[in-house]
């Protein structure tokens, strides 16, 4: 654990300004959440080496969330706010990440090559939990702190800010 730790310090910044900018800029004026999140998934997907799987699980009742847009192989449909790293995202509305994905009790395998996870809850401009975004990587250890808060700060602007 504290070899993956001491690797992360060097680690460049994977969500560049100018990506940050060409996501706000697509989005700019667009309140429809599945066109943002359809756009944010694209743009993470093809922008970042080893984001080898981008999307959105959507809050579509108590407890509950289904797949939204996303880039990469096939994703599950449906998942319980009790099962994944989504779900335990969603529940604690708490930012995810995972550094072994199979260190987490109850991780949901979409794929068996996935390794690392990171998982950002999505809040709406009253504050209401929209879903999450979830991004996997076939590399271990592949999110920093400073990367989920980065993406942590483009989706409260992206859903949150009425400046958008
Ligand atoms: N790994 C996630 C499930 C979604 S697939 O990775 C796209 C989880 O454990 O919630």
């Amino acid at each position: 654990m504290l070899l993956k730790q001491k690797s992360k310090l060097n680690k460049p910044e994977l969500i560049k300004p100018e990506l940050i900018a060409r996501i706000l800029a697509f989005c700019d004026g667009e309140d429809d959440e599945i066109a943002i999140m359809a756009t944010v998934a694209g743009e993470l997907y093809h922008a970042v080496d080893n984001f080898d799987w981008v999307g959105f699980y959507r809050v579509v009742g108590p407890d509950l969330m289904k797949i939204g847009p996303y880039q990469g192989r096939h994703g599950c449909l449906v998942i319980p706010f009790a099962r994944g790293v989504c779900g335990a995202a969603a529940r604690d509305k708490k930012i995810m990440v995972i550094d072994d994905v199979k260190d987490f009790d109850g991780h949901i395998a979409c794929s068996d090559s996935t390794q690392s996870e990171l998982v950002i809850p999505c809040f709406g401009k009253d504050g209401e939990l929209l879903g999450v975004l979830d991004i996997d990587s076939d590399q271990p250890a592949f999110f920093t702190k400073k990367d989920a808060d980065d993406l942590d700060q483009l989706m409260r602007k992206l859903f949150m800010d009425d400046t958008n």
